[in-house]
């Protein structure tokens, strides 16, 4: 009888949807804050250093992520192709994170180590030079735009303020050390760096 209630009065339904989806939502998600595993960096991650950072910035203002995920789901088709899946605490200074979903090209998490950097030059600044039947756009003023230093070091100090474990030095040191630097050259350095941090790589 109580269920015809319920069946017969659309606000009462609504409200105890409401209910039912909150207590759901809280027991998934809660568990999240307090393990270990989602909210500790894997043994051996470091911070961006500022090139990596910097060109962290050029992958997301020009939209890589439109084509790239950066999230190796764990199956074994993903894990044959790209190399160890990924794992929570490999992204703890990213922010905000690159998982995506839209995959064009392919999957971009371990990506470090595995081409040199001259590859990467000739990839950017046009696809088509190693890769024939490529479809991604060339990037090729990446080799003339220089990073700016400055903004480097405020993105540093704010993302200190999240808790990324930059020093003092680390700031008053990136200016200098971006000096004649390119965009080409801060991608290169973060792509050189995605996933190496986990050793079970294939
Ligand atoms: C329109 C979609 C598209 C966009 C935008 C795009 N890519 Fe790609 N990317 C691809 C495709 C397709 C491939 C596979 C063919 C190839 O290697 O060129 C690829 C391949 C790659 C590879 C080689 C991956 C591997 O494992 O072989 C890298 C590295 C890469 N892209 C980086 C980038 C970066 C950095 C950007 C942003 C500056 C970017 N891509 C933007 C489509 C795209």
């Amino acid at each position: 009888m109580s269920h015809e209630k319920v069946e017969t009065n659309i606000g009462l339904m609504i409200v105890l949807i409401t209910l039912v989806i909150l207590v759901g939502g809280l027991i998934e998600i809660v568990p999240l804050f307090f393990m270990k595993q989602t909210n500790e960096p894997v043994s051996g991650l470091e911070p961006y250093t500022s090139i990596q950072l910097a060109g962290r910035d050029v992958y997301v203002s020009n939209g890589c992520y439109g084509c790239h995920s950066q999230m190796i789901r764990p199956f074994r088709a993903e894990t044959e192709r790209y190399g160890h899946y990924s794992l929570a605490g490999e992204f703890i200074y990213d922010r905000p994170f690159q998982w995506g979903s839209k995959r064009t090209g392919p999957d971009l998490h371990r990506v470090g180590g595995r081409y040199s950097d001259d590859w990467h030059r000739l990839h950017l600044t046009n696809p088509r030079l190693v890769v024939p039947e490529s479809n991604m756009p060339g990037y090729p003023w990446f080799n003339d735009t220089p990073v700016d230093g400055e903004l480097v070091a405020n993105k540093m100090r704010a993302l200190r303020l999240l808790n990324t474990p930059y020093t003092d030095d680390d700031i008053k040191n990136a200016p200098s050390s971006l000096e004649g630097v390119t965009e080409m050259d801060a991608l290169i350095a973060y792509l050189q760096v995605l996933g190496t941090h986990v050793s079970t790589r294939r």
